[in-house]
């Protein structure tokens, strides 16, 4: 339901005049369970002092996600293809006029004044700046003043709130309260920099911190693709495919059309998260060869929050990831054009909430969801000049692509369940408007990036495979793991049901491409595994229980989430083994699920052309036409994605969690969404 600012004001009157009685049992609605690093409990907060009170109301109809999704994505639903508007989407998904006066009657009736309380203009945030002493009789909590041992930072917090009980359901989250949230400031720079020392210093930023800002495309973060040595074939010759995949490997394995004729509205979006960057003299080596007519062609370019092709440092570790999505998709799609969407700045970086953002003001403004400790934050708060992004945070206003892939991931573990909710719907709102959303799966099998495991007596990570760097220039070396056990670590987005999650396969070694492929086993393993976050969905829910009744893995509950009632990933496969790139002037192979990512989005990519060449829709949210048309992707039977001291997931006949329900068949696939409305 959506309000308008006139409506809003008389429902004030009518909370005034008849004020409904609110139970006054109150709950613990979130504690903390204990303080971060570096932080002190300093003394109590003084009685007067005013807080910013913000009351984070919850979306409406968030329990009829699936079904709406499923009602323009089932290939048997009448409404298949008919993509919502972002209107309808905004007034789908507001709080609803019960949540917004149960917690303003909750408010007056302690003593709040209706004057101090303030409606956002999304109508989704309740604010009133209340006393330290009426917000801790509110919350029937105490306000504690912290410091930050290194920084001298300080921030107010409490260590749990509670809230009537018959209002919990009406709230996210209320801000200030157990969020540890405050950014530590950073030195600021005494005077600003000429241009050729604020090279050097973003240079020496690059050179020598291992994490910067927040940014997922940090060097050396596990889900970048994983480097090989100098390539055995520089040819198109199919009887290599065994040892040196090149753009033709991929069209005889799947079938893909070349020079598949241009639809005008068809866009496919590759995301980079800098410091990652292509360097256009890499694409033309690679183009010469593998692809003559595209030489001179670059992706269309969109910057996002400072977004930039840094040149500062030039290897593989910063430009692996992007010149290997961007020399295949754009081979592999071409006529077709590329869109690459360039998140973040040197400094600071950028996550996928940055670029959500970007995608759909409702989500930017839907605030309190974005979180200093993961995403990025705008104007740099690092300092200014080169590399630093002194605008404000993008809201709204890119368009996006009909396909998206991204070959970036995070560990389920290292983020809140709500954070990963909260993403996992924008995916699915993204998904009614018709976009797809691909991810790389991960390249450790059951284990999380660069192997890590919990430990299920702790909690804790342990024995990860950490990556470091001996001299400057040198590429990231894996250190000796000390020890692999624990339990498996699902990958994010990878869980969320509402993406399509993409894992790896390899050509058989000595085998030709008419052959099945298995599961990647050769430096990487493809991520899969159980969320233990998103439950099972509707449209996976027969595969998941056929995996489960005739190959049920030899691994407890103190492994990995057997309940059978969470989601499977990877849904799909794609080869992520022994790719031919150009890189730093010279070709070399790579590896990963990150390869796996941006291929299958390019299949996808001809099928939408195929569909707006009909006059048709974009595919939009796939995966319950994948699921209920497995026989057309090839289903992967051999092979396994081993981690944390086990054997892993073994790829079996159906849908498994190592090779989702296998690789595509693009002539088999068009034939299928061809056929749909
Ligand atoms: C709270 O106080 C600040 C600073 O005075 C003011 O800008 C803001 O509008 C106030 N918020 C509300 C909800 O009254
Ligand atoms: C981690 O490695 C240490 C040292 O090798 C070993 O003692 C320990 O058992 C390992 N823990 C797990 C859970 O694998
Ligand atoms: C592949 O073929 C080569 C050369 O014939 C042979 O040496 C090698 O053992 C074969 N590898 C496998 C796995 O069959
Ligand atoms: C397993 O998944 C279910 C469904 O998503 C969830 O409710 C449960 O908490 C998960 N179990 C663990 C141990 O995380």
């Amino acid at each position: 339901m959506h309000f308008s600012f006139i409506a809003t004001c008389a429902l004030f009157a009518g909370v005034i005049a008849a004020p409904a009685l609110s139970s006054k049992r109150h709950v613990v609605h979130e504690r903390r369970e204990r303080l971060p690093a570096g932080w002190r409990k300093e003394a109590k907060s003084p009685s007067h002092a005013v807080l910013p009170m913000r009351f984070g109301l919850s979306q409406s109809n968030l329990d009829r996600a699936d079904e709406f999704l499923m009602d323009v994505s089932h290939p048997s639903s009448p409404n298949f293809g008919k993509h919502w508007s972002p209107q309808q989407i905004a007034e789908t998904f507001a709080p609803t006029e019960e949540a917004i006066n149960a917690i303003l009657d909750w408010l007056t009736e302690s003593g709040i004044d209706k004057e101090r309380i303030k409606l956002s203009p999304g109508m989704n945030w309740v604010n009133a700046n209340l006393t330290v002493t009426e917000a801790e009789s509110l919350l029937q909590t105490k306000y504690w003043h912290f410091i930050h041992v290194g920084s001298g930072t300080s921030h107010v917090a409490c260590d749990d709130y509670s809230i009537p009980d018959d209002i919990r359901k009406h709230i996210d989250l209320i801000t200030p309260t157990v969020h540890f949230d405050a950014r530590i400031s950073k030195k600021k720079q005494k005077r600003s920099l000429t241009s050729r020392e604020a090279k050097l210093n973003a240079r020496q930023t690059l050179k020598t911190k291992y994490k910067l800002g927040t940014s997922i495309g940090n060097p050396g973060d596990g889900s970048l693709p994983k480097a090989g040595g100098a390539v055995a074939h520089l040819n198109n010759d199919l009887a290599n495919c065994d040892v040196s995949i090149v753009p033709d490997c991929l069209r005889a394995l799947y079938k893909i059309p070349i020079d598949y004729p241009v639809a005008a509205s068809n866009s496919y979006g590759i995301v980079e998260y800098t410091p990652q960057a292509y360097l256009p003299s890499d694409l033309d080596l690679f183009f010469a060869n593998f692809s003559p007519a595209l030489v001179g062609s670059r992706p269309e370019f969109e910057s996002i929050d400072g977004g930039l092709l840094q040149t500062i440092v030039e290897d593989f570790n910063y430009n692996g990831e992007s010149d290997l999505d961007l020399e295949y998709s754009m081979a592999l799609v071409y006529p077709q054009s590329v869109t690459l969407y360039q998140v973040g700045d040197i400094f600071e970086g950028a996550s996928f909430n940055n670029f959500l953002d970007a995608l759909d003001g409702s989500y930017c403004t839907y605030e309190g969801g974005d979180d200093v400790t993961e995403d990025g934050v705008y104007p740099d708060p690092y300092g200014s000049g080169y590399g630093f992004y002194s605008g404000s945070e993008a809201c709204g206003g890119f368009a996006a692509a009909n396909v998206i892939s991204t070959s970036y991931g995070y560990n389920e573990a290292d983020l809140t369940a709500f954070y990963e909710m909260r993403q996992c719907y924008e995916y699915m709102k993204l998904g009614l408007q018709g976009v797809t959303f691909l991810y790389s799966s991960g390249d450790y099998g059951v284990a999380g990036n660069s192997g890590e495991c919990i430990d299920p007596t702790t909690g804790a990570y342990n024995n990860g495979t950490r990556y470091s760097r001996s001299i400057d220039n040198e590429p990231l070396k894996a250190d000796v793991s000390v020890g692999t056990s624990g339990m498996f670590v699902p990958s994010f987005p990878g869980g969320c049901p509402y993406v399509t999650s993409v894992g790896a396969t390899q050509v058989k070694p000595n085998a030709t491409v008419t052959q099945p492929e298995e599961a990647a086993e050769s430096v990487i393993y493809s991520g899969g595994g159980f969320s233990n976050v998103f439950g099972l969905p509707s449209y996976q829910a027969e595969a998941v229980a056929t995996y489960f009744a005739k190959h049920s893995p030899p691994y407890g509950a103190d492994q990995y989430n057997n309940s059978q009632t969470s989601r499977g990933f990877p849904d799909v496969a794609a080869n992520g083994v022994n790719y031919v790139i150009a890189i730093d002037g010279a070709f070399s192979y790579v590896y990963g699920t990150s390869a796996s990512s941006p291929t299958f989005g390019s299949v996808m990519t001809l099928i939408n052309a195929a569909r707006l060449n009909a006059g048709k829709s974009p595919v939009g949210f796939i995966n319950p036409v994948l699921y209920t048309h497995p026989h057309m992707l090839n289903d992967i039977t051999e092979g396994g994605n081993q981690g944390c001291g086990t054997a892993g997931f073994t790829a079996v006949k159906g849908w498994d969690p190592v090779t989702g329900l296998g690789t595509p068949d693009f002539t088999k696939m068009v034939e299928v969404w061809l056929a749909l409305p």
